[in-house]
Order: structure tokens, then sequence, then C-alpha cells
């Protein structure tokens, strides 16, 4: 049986890492998907191969009269990780191993904060799951992916896992053994752009980074979170109002607040100045930084935001929001 699945990149608009400890995130599906195409087989062997999984940072420095290419695809070797962890957990949860083939495409660059392992993991369950004669539902997919996140990350929150399951804007907080999910009915399309540059660190480093800070010093730390957790309170009513000048205010002040616990960096700082200084109604990073995603709201089409991020050498990208989550797309 041959099946194809996909699922969506996402992006954090308001409270990535404060989601960790609690605090309520706003996210959102992108019309990037990751596709997954898996074949089962007469045999036990699972076999993967992951294609076009855009690796997009190529860095050519001449040392002396030696020229050193580097790229991110040291970004591409983890998003295997996520496979293989799906694939084992599933056949757990469905109580059944088969061998299949499983090959990966992604639309959008991986390890770039766009929740690219999440939707590798999803999509990997879903179409895993058909292979071998069953079908999941997108909360169950959404419950094994998390599991997926967790062992191969260490620490996750749901977020990445339940946007990339069941699409759409979703606020999302959760606790020790709760995740509180609602469906944020936005009516207009957010006239968003999104610039990447070069990522310097992976999300389980700067989780973990977060995490020691916040031991190291508490009374500080916990405050910084539960100012981003207020500041998310106030932009879910702005998001839902569609009051773009006090979303881009908001903004600001989150991306403040992320440079404050320390997962910002010169170039993100550089790339959301950019985008403020050439009519952005506000700019932030957006996921777990360290290099990766920043996003621009942008004054109607934005062209002169969109430039300015290209001429700092930035990748940028626009898409759709409010993507589908977690789909079939064919099974023969
Ligand atoms: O960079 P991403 O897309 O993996 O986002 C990470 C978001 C964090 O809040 C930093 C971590 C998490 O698990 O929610």
């Amino acid at each position: 049986m041959k099946v194809l699945a996909s699922a969506p990149g996402k992006v954090t608009l308001f409270g990535e890492h404060a989601v960790v400890y609690g605090y309520p995130a706003l996210v959102v599906a992108i019309e990037r998907r990751v596709y997954a195409f898996a074949e089962s087989r007469e045999d036990n062997v699972i076999k993967i191969s992951a294609k076009d999984l855009r690796v997009p940072g190529i860095v050519i420095s001449y040392i002396g009269s030696e020229v050193v290419l580097e790229t991110d695809y040291g970004m591409v070797l983890p998003a295997i990780a996520y496979i293989n962890k799906a694939i084992e957990l599933t056949s757990k949860y469905l109580g059944s191993r088969k061998g299949v083939n499983i090959e990966i495409k992604s639309e959008m660059p991986v390890g770039a904060g766009l929740g690219t392992s999440a939707a590798v993991a999803i999509s990997t369950i879903a179409a895993y799951a058909v292979a071998n004669g069953h079908s999941l539902d997108k909360e169950e997919i959404a419950r094994i992916g998390w599991e997926v996140e967790k062992e191969v990350q260490g620490i996750a929150s749901p977020m990445d896992t339940s946007i990339t399951s069941l699409g759409g804007y979703l606020r999302i907080k959760y606790g020790k053994s709760t995740v509180e999910r609602a469906r944020l009915n936005v009516g207009t399309e957010l006239p968003l752009i999104i610039g990447y540059v070069e990522r310097e660190a992976k999300t389980k480093d700067m989780v973990a980074m977060v995490r020691e800070r916040l031991e190291r010093y508490p009374d500080i730390y916990s405050d910084i979170m539960k100012l981003i957790g207020q500041v998310v309170s106030r932009a879910e009513g702005s998001l839902l109002s569609g009051d773009l000048s006090e979303l881009g205010f908001l903004m600001n002040l989150n991306h403040s607040l992320l440079d404050a616990l320390g997962v910002s960096t010169r170039r993100l700082n550089e790339l959301v100045n950019v985008a403020r200084d050439s009519g952005a109604y506000g700019a932030k990073l957006t996921g777990a930084g360290g290099g990766g995603c920043v996003i621009a709201l942008v004054p109607e089409k934005g062209e002169v935001v969109e430039t300015a991020m290209r001429l700092h050498g930035s990748m940028v990208m626009r898409t759709k929001l409010g993507a589908e989550g977690v789909r079939i797309e064919r099974t023969e």
C-alpha cells in the first residue's frame, strides 16, 4: 500500500519559550507543508529517505587560499531522528510494526523555527499508520507526535505538534497533566512576512539555556516569563479584533522580552530593526531563536519591508496563514 500524508509548518505569533512554563502561546499553521510518503513492505525493514529538505544557509569563507563551504545540513540529520522515533512510537501505539519505505519532502527549510520537526513527525505518523492498515484521528496523531518530540528533544511543549495536527490558529497552554487548546477565529488574513537568517543553535539547546538561566535567576526570569504571558493575553484580543497596530506594538514587546531571555542574536535583532525601520507595524523572532526566523507585520502588501529584509541578506517567505492540519493526500 502507498500513502501520501502532509502536515503544515507554523509560526509562533506570541509566547514561545514561556509556553514551556505553562503560559499561553498563539500559533498559526502556514501553507508550506511537509510530505511523508509511506509504502508498506513485505519484510520488516524500515527504510527512510529524506529528499528536498530545503537547506537554505550556505556560508563560503576564504581562509588563506582555502575555500571553506559550510551549510545548514547539520539540521537535516536531526529530522531523520524524528522519523525513526515516529515509526517506533506509532508501532507501539498500534501494537503492530510493519516494514515500510518512508520518503520525506519539505516545502520549507528544516530547522528554521517553522515547526518542520513536528510536521515531519506528524506526517510520518499519519502516513505510516495508514500503510500499517490503521487510521488515526488528529488528536491521536498529535499525542503520539508530542511524545516523539519529547523523546528526541528532551523538553518540548505540545505547541508545534498540536498546530501541525489541527491547523488554523490556536491558543495553547499546558501544565503537568493538561493541554488546553482553543481555536481562534481570526477573520482577516494577517499581512505577515517571514525572514530567515542562519541558525546558530538548535531548539533543544535554546530551551536548555533558558532553563539554566531560570534556575540560576528564578526571581528575574520567572517575571520575564510572566510578562510574556501578559503580552500574549493582550495580543489575543488584538488578533481577534484585527487591530494591526496594537498587534505590532505587542510583537515588539514580545521580542524585547525574548531578547531579555537571551534567545535572540545580533542578526535577528538587526532583521527585526530593518523590518520596523522600513514600515512594519512590528516584528519579532519566532520559534526558539539562536538564529532562524523573524516575522514582520506589515501594512498592506509590505513590498518595502520585504525588499529591505532581502537587502539585509535574509531569505524572505510569504505564505497564507491558517492552513489545514495533517491530512492524507492519497492512498493507492
Ligand atoms: O523553533 P521551534 O519551532 O522548534 O519552536 C520552539 C518553541 C519553544 O517554545 C521554544 C519550545 C517549545 O517546545 O515550545
